[in-house]
């Protein structure tokens, strides 16, 4: 990777996010970093076109495969989750899929953890199927559980951690002690934590990967996705998966989620603080039945998170005493706090898994998933904690609409 001279080793995240695989503009000393729009490049000889399309000298050569501003950010990616290559893609699922089409082909078997996010549950059990996939869905908190469900033909471990929606946290460097073992690549999807908390890569993982949809770009104005690992196997993804696919990120994505990224350390802090202090206040609150945060001592994963990760993330989810009625009728009732799909914006944002983001799960495995009728999942935002505490009050203090008092 092509790390410019000035980064130094022993910068903390705060500078390296904003140096790192970007310096000024050698014509024209721009600092901020240019658009490159051009799908098509020239060479100099055939002999240069051939070198960079092979992959023996860096360049680009074709819109699809690659861009100069989405490359610089790759290079900054790839230097903050301490890999060797990323690659940027045009969703979090375009990293998900490519990334598991990397390893798996038909007649393979995957292992992937039981709480996913309920688009890689859609591609997992409906897309990869048809190309002859096999699958099974793990407790991966347990290793022997783990170990039990490897068989000859596992060809790749896929994990998420902290898992959406129910922020289950699994020990990574048990998971990759287990993956070396048995010769398996262990996947990693880093999105709720970005590689300010957590950096799976020093680990053990072998591949990471983001939808940087969420905090990387953290505006809420962007879908990417980035795949961090080996060189030679993002080199795999470039050239015969995702290239092939045309699941490249555009420059005018790259060039917004570089702008991001640069106060991404103050507001995932901020996220994090915000977080903590919702879900201190929830846990205490009598409406209340169960809240999910990495941060809580009653978490059953505390420690772990606290030895694994920097901090605890920005998302809380958190059971409504009453159900799917009830979960609907108080996020209804929020005026601060937007009902909305995505997370990790500045704006908070709620959403009630069993009908929005994880639908596509039958009921009856989001039930065996854990994920119930009256779960909600937020994601903090970076607005004052005070006026969004007030928000969650007022919704939970007003009373319950006449048809779900006798349900109570
Ligand atoms: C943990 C996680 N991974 C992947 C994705 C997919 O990302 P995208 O929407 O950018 O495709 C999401 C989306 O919510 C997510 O929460």
């Amino acid at each position: 990777m092509e790390v410019p001279e000035k980064i130094k080793p022993d910068w903390k995240f705060d500078t390296r996010v904003i140096h790192a695989g970007q310096k000024p503009d050698e014509r024209t000393g721009a600092i901020s970093q240019s658009i490159v729009p051009a799908v098509a490049y020239a060479f100099p000889d055939t002999e240069t076109a051939a070198a960079i399309v092979a992959g023996r000298q860096e360049g680009t050569y074709y819109g699809r495969y690659g861009n100069p501003t989405t490359r610089m950010l790759e290079l900054k990616i790839a230097e903050l989750e301490n890999g060797e290559d990323s690659i940027g893609l045009s969703s979090g699922m375009a990293a998900i899929s490519s990334s598991l089409l990397a390893f798996l082909q038909n007649g393979d078997h995957l292992l992937v953890t039981k709480d996913v996010y309920g688009g890689t549950f859609s591609f997992v059990t409906s897309l990869a199927p048809r190309f002859g996939i096999q699958y099974d869905f793990v407790d991966c908190t347990d290793p022997d559980a783990v170990r039990k469900h490897i068989r000859d033909n596992t060809k790749a471990i896929y994990i998420e951690t902290p898992s959406n929606p129910l922020l289950t946290v699994l020990d990574i460097r048990m998971l990759a002690g287990i993956s070396k073992e048995r010769g398996i690549p262990l996947i990693v999807d880093n999105t709720f934590m970005t590689p300010y908390l957590q950096q799976p890569l020093d680990l053990g993982a072998d591949l990471v990967v983001h939808s940087a949809t969420k905090y990387l770009n953290g505006h809420g104005d962007v879908l990417a996705g980035f795949v961090v690992g080996k060189k030679e196997i993002i080199q795999l993804i470039r050239k015969k998966i995702a290239g092939d696919l045309g699941q490249n990120l555009n420059a005018w994505e790259s060039f917004l989620i570089l702008r991001g990224m640069k106060t991404m350390g103050m507001r995932i802090r901020t996220h994090c603080d915000n977080a903590r202090q919702i879900a201190e206040y929830l846990s205490l609150h009598p409406g209340v039945e169960k809240v999910y945060y990495p941060g809580l001592s009653s978490h059953p994963q505390h420690e772990l998170a606290k030895k694994q990760m920097r901090g605890m993330g920005g998302i809380v989810s958190f059971e409504i005493k009453g159900g799917m009625d009830a979960a609907k009728a108080f996020m209804n009732r929020l005026s601060l706090a937007i009902i909305s799909f995505s997370l990790g914006d500045p704006e908070t944002l709620v959403q009630h898994p069993a009908s929005m983001t994880h639908f596509s799960i039958p009921a009856k495995d989001r039930e065996k998933f854990g994920i119930s009728d009256g779960l909600i999942r937020l994601s903090a935002g970076l607005e004052d904690p005070d006026d969004l505490i007030s928000d969650l009050d007022r919704a939970l203090a007003l009373p319950l609409p006449e048809k779900l008092k006798k349900a109570d």
